[in-house]
């Protein structure tokens, strides 16, 4: 059931939790860590490669040098997290990378650029998922968050490596949701639209300017990533125990304002 939190808004129940959020350093990541602090998870465990920013984590946070796209970095991370707090109860897939070298159609992609995408986005997924499945399975619980996008589901052009693969990361967690229901386990992933994060300002800033942006969203302006934040508080606590292998898109009608959105921009 939703509890009070010290701001005095609701927030799901994940007292007494052990979460780990990869890519927590910074943007939806960081808010994420932040809401699961407030809603007095036992323990957040922030994996970043961003050493810098541990020391501006919320009170609580814990920071563990962590490369996503690498598997002893992964093995660690969880062996490290296991071994402090005795658990692993939920982990959120977040870090990812859409470098400016990726806006490109592929034939014009040099092959390393997507690597490293695939790399981070794709198998840095399912590296952190292995390891932390292991420890989940003996439990008998655990829930696994995949941030996608909502370029997860439709693209536009120019993101020819970004958009493919984060619509693997929602195929993962149906694979994942499916495989390993009967270990107590629920897997679900979160696609948002535009959130206001270094990512996208960067992006924006090439595109000259975030008014059209914002208009694209039925709401009429970009997401905040707390918004992103609640609803991964809500998946990963029992007011979701129905919810697994599916996915939830926070993107503020986008999704479903389909192909007229640009003659037709809402006033
Ligand atoms: N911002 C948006 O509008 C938006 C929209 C849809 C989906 N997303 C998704 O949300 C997630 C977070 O995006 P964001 O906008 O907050 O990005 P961000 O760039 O603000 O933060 C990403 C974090 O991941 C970390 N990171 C990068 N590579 C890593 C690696 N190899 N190992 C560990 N950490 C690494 C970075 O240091 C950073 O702290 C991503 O999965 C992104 O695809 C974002």
């Amino acid at each position: 059931m939703p509890s009070s939190r010290p701001s005095g808004s609701v927030s799901y129940d994940n007292s007494g939790r052990v979460v780990i959020v990869s890519g927590g350093a910074s943007g939806i990541g960081l808010a994420i860590l932040q809401a699961f602090a407030h809603s007095r998870a036992a323990a957040v465990v922030c994996l970043d490669v961003n050493e810098p920013a541990a020391a501006t984590l919320p009170p609580g946070a814990h920071f563990v040098r962590c490369d996503t796209s690498k598997e002893a970095d992964c093995r660690a991370a969880v062996a490290w997290t296991v071994d402090r707090f005795g658990a692993v109860d939920v982990l959120v897939n977040n870090a990812a990378i859409q470098p400016p070298a990726s806006y490109q159609p592929i034939d014009q992609m040099p092959a390393e650029v997507w690597q490293r995408i695939v790399d981070v986005n794709f198998t840095g997924y399912t590296l952190l998922a292995k390891h932390t499945l292991t420890r989940m399975k003996a439990q008998h619980s655990g829930v696994i968050i995949n941030i996608a996008s909502g370029q997860a589901h439709r693209t536009a052009r120019q993101v020819g490596a970004y958009s493919p693969i984060k619509a693997g990361n929602v195929m993962q967690a149906r694979q994942w949701g499916v495989e390993y229901a009967r270990d107590g386990i629920r897997v679900v992933s979160v696609s948002p639209g535009a959130i206001d994060t270094p990512l996208v300002r960067a992006s924006l800033e090439r595109q000259g300017g975030g008014a059209a942006l914002a208009n694209r969203h039925p709401l009429g302006r970009i997401g905040r990533p707390e918004e992103v934040a609640q609803a991964v508080l809500w998946l990963s606590s029992a007011d979701a125990s129905f919810v697994t292998a599916t996915d939830l898109e926070v993107d503020g009608g986008l999704g479903s304002f389909g192909a007229f959105a640009d003659p037709y921009p809402m006033p």
